[in-house]
């Protein structure tokens, strides 16, 4: 194949991959939009294969088969609430794929093989790609690790680890330049990986099991500069485009993550959210004795007698996948005649639109899923607000000004202001930032403890029993 030829498929898949991610920012365009992006993946590969470069395609292929594998047998077993650990590994991989590449294609011209001349442009592409290759390789391992629950989900905070990271980083810096000024040998190439490695581990330990979804997505980007700069050491214009579009999407996904905590990416990164857990004492001392518990019969009581409620769901719901059993309780409200809203928090559950999942796997139409700055003007008209495993999102803590509270600032759901509230939740722990919610012992608010699963069909039922 002519290299116009090669050029023009490479275009139009890198075509493809914008119309996909543009098909990605709404739901109801997010199929196509995967599929778009999906078809410009195979153009590329096999065009890619069809290069007259190509050594072995029995390597390729084997590599493939094994691959694709491994990679449909985790992601049929994983189940919703693990998919931030999957996106991870698969980050990870990616990363460190684009360090070996490169590494590999750094061999070939030290042995004079396929690839043209080493210059700048290689050299300086090469080191870029294994460092940020071998950070977000062993960053992202050690992310899984802690969300899978194969290490402690715990900011481990070692002593003096800024110093060394710094150190770490100079030491990279130094092998990188001592490899664009003398291209002769891998060595400095290697060494360099080795101790990217290191650093991914020791950026990431620091870090509280609960943050880590910002951390993915920041290592998702990093993933993304990786095989970028791999495509420059090739000269493959279309890995320099998907790895700069993995990367620039990875970065916005960061930035909107940390303004929907009200946090900067320096505070995720370097406060250790997550060491410091209210005590039994300062929650008592916010509790005491003033929780009012209420049955499922009773919560149905009341919503037999509202005209509108809203949903608000969050972490709780996803672990006890209650998705399907709050879509029973919808629609039974619904032909009732109440009229029912849900409102979504942007970072409410553990990963990004995590919610807007749930909900559309139980087929909830999307019009009623409500962003949070349209729904909270309507919480003063609401009957009922039912709070399905939801605590952070709605902790009006976020409203103090004490930055000492790791929400303070962070704009939550307004569902104080409604009429009445009821918090399913199994009992009164904190939620991701570890702090009491005040929420619990307001008039307005009944806690209904319990599995959000089982009481959703405990409400359910009892309203069909009336
Ligand atoms: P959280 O504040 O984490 O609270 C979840 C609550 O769900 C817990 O208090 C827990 O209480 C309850 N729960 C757990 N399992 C349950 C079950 N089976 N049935 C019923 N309830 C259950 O969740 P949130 O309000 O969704 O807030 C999300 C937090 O994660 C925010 O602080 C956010 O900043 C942080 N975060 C989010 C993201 C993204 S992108 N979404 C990324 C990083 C961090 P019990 O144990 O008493 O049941």
């Amino acid at each position: 194949m002519s290299k116009e030829l090669i050029d023009l498929f490479y275009l139009i898949a890198a075509v493809l991959f914008i119309f996909g991610l543009k098909g990605l920012s709404h739901p109801r365009t997010a199929v196509r939009g995967n599929f778009f992006a999906a078809l410009g993946m195979l153009i590329a590969i096999v065009v890619t294969l069809l290069d007259k470069r190509i050594i072995s395609f029995e390597v390729i292929i084997a590599g493939i088969v094994v691959g694709a594998l491994i990679g449909v047998v985790m992601a049929y077993k994983a189940p919703m609430t693990a998919i931030p650990q999957v996106v991870a590994i698969f980050n990870g991989f990616g990363g460190g794929a684009s360090a070996l590449a490169v590494g590999a294609a750094l061999e070939e011209a030290l042995k004079g093989g396929f690839i043209e001349a080493i210059d700048m442009q290689f050299t300086i592409a090469a080191v870029s790609s294994g460092l940020i290759g071998g950070v977000s390789f062993t960053g992202s391992a050690i992310a899984f690790a802690k969300l899978q629950g194969l290490i402690t989900g715990k900011p481990v905070l070692l002593r003096g680890r800024h110093v060394i990271n710094v150190a770490l980083i100079l030491i990279c810096i130094a092998l990188s330049v001592w490899l664009v000024v003398d291209s002769t040998s891998s060595m400095p190439f290697w060494i360099m990986v080795g101790v990217a490695s290191l650093l991914g581990i020791l950026l990431v330990i620091p870090i509280g099991g609960a943050d880590m979804p910002v951390v993915i997505s920041l290592l998702n980007a990093y993933s993304g500069i990786a095989a970028a700069g791999h495509g420059w050491v090739l000269n493959n214009s279309v890995l320099i485009v998907a790895g700069s579009l993995v990367g620039a999407a990875g970065f916005i996904l960061t930035a909107i993550m940390c303004r929907a905590m009200n946090r900067s990416l320096a505070n995720v990164i370097f406060a250790g959210v997550g060491a410091v857990v209210t005590t039994e004492v300062e929650s008592d001392d916010i509790y005491a004795g003033r929780v009012k518990s209420a049955s499922p019969e009773e919560v149905a009581m009341m919503l037999e007698g509202a005209q509108r409620v809203v949903i608000a769901p969050g972490y709780g719901m996803a672990v006890s996948q209650a998705q399907y059993a709050i879509q029973d309780l919808t629609n039974l409200l619904e032909s009732m005649g109440v009229e029912v809203d849900f409102a979504i928090h942007p970072v409410a559950g553990r990963m990004p639109g995590h919610m807007n999942v749930l909900l559309a796997e139980a087929n909830i139409p999307y019009e009623k899923l409500r962003e949070m700055d349209d729904i909270n003007p309507t919480f003063r008209h609401t009957d009922v607000v039912l709070v399905v495993g939801a605590n952070d999102v709605v902790n009006p803590m976020a409203r103090e000004a004490d930055q000492s509270i790791p929400i303070a600032g962070m704009p939550i759901l307004n569902v104080d202001e409604a009429r009445s509230i009821v918090i399913i939740k199994r009992s009164l722990s904190p939620g991701f930032a570890g702090i009491a919610n005040p929420l619990f012992v307001a008039d307005n608010c009944l806690m209904l403890f319990g599995d959000a699963k089982k009481m959703a069909m405990d409400i359910t039922a009892a309203l069909k029993q009336a």
